[in-house]
């Protein structure tokens, strides 16, 4: 399938993996890229801009695909490296930059004069329009169901994706809520040019993650997640569990009084811990309503292979059919 976004970013299918927090390894990216999409790294992940490096090189041995680096502007006291991570990324050679979490302006004079193109991930269609404004080749376009941080205007991707098409002349993909073929063709009927998956591709076989966290997704609902730091306006969608629920009833509780740390136990520095180890119920991790759509463990060759199978069918012979 032939799209702007396959075009932009020199890949066969309109598939993007978005970064995730421990689960972004090399391993993912290379699976995602050596099935024909677009693996991304999650540069943060990796503690240091040498880290980066070095995960990168691991990529490079896995893949000879294009594969990009994901770089989350986080709100922080002491933010990371994010001058050192760029020059690493620029340095590398990669040639895709996922921004995301805050305006990515800052850096985009340096990665454009490297030829890097930056799709920039987005929850509203005003941070859409600043993004083409000012200069990135595209945005993932990150619906009110999507796993992780949803923003705080709560619209769904029915609604959110249509505006976004109204709006835009640079290309974008859906993202939040996408797990299969249909949700393939429905996001390129209301104007997107592929889609972006996160937690479907954490129930793969390469995804590098416990057992326990692809178990958890397909043992999960569509009603099983639940958001988390509304409070503080850095609203997280995740998967319920004890720990969330005690985070929840902390929030209840302390109102407008709340601050991070009455709930740091809960959600810093818990990753590594439910990702690598698979100690599911210790805090809160990113898992999107699309959990509910997720019954099965494949290989991403099988995922991006069946999907863009039956898209195929669903285009030529349900849509066509119906005319
Ligand atoms: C476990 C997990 C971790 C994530 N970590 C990040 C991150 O570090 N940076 C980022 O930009 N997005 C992150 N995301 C968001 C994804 O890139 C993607 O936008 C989102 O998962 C799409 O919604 P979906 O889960 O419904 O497919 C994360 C999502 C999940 C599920």
């Amino acid at each position: 399938m032939k799209t702007r976004i396959t075009e932009l970013f020199g890949i066969e299918h309109p598939i993007i993996q978005g970064g995730m927090h421990f689960v972004g390894l090399a391993e993912m990216a290379a699976a995602v890229s050596n099935a024909g999409g677009l693996g991304i790294i999650t540069g943060l992940t990796q503690r240091t801009p040498e880290g980066l490096a070095k995960e990168i090189a691991r990529c490079k041995e896995m893949t000879d695909k294009p594969f990009g680096v994901n770089l989350t502007f986080l709100p922080s006291v002491n933010p990371p490296d994010y001058p050192g991570f760029v020059k690493v990324i620029i340095e590398s050679g990669v040639k895709v930059v996922e921004t995301a979490g805050n305006n990515p302006q800052k850096y985009l004079p340096a990665l454009k004069e490297a030829g890097i193109k930056v799709i920039h991930k987005c929850t509203a269609v005003r941070h859409a329009l600043k993004a083409e404004k000012i200069g990135c080749d595209a945005v993932s376009v990150d619906g009110f169901e999507c796993g992780g941080h949803p923003g705080e205007d709560d619209i769904p991707n029915f609604i959110l994706l249509p505006r976004a098409a109204d709006e835009l002349t640079i290309p974008f993909v859906a993202s939040g809520g996408m797990a299969d073929a249909r949700s393939l063709v429905a996001a390129l009927a209301m104007g997107a040019e592929g889609m972006n998956m996160g937690t479907r591709f954490i129930a793969t076989k390469e995804a590098p993650v416990h057992e326990n966290v692809k178990q958890a997704i397909v043992d999960a609902s569509e009603l099983d997640t639940r958001l988390v730091m509304r409070p503080l306006r850095n609203t997280e969608r995740v998967l319920t569990n004890p720990a969330v629920e005690r985070l929840l009833a902390k929030e209840k509780e302390l109102g407008a009084n709340l601050r991070f740390e009455d709930i740091a136990d809960e959600v810093a520095g818990v990753y590594p811990k439910i990702m690598q180890e698979g100690h599911m119920e210790i805090g809160a991790w990113s898992c999107g309503m699309v959990a509910g759509l997720i019954n099965d463990i494949p290989s991403v060759q099988e995922l991006i292979d069946q999907v863009m199978t039956e898209a195929d069918t669903l285009i030529k012979q349900r849509l066509s059919g119906l005319c």
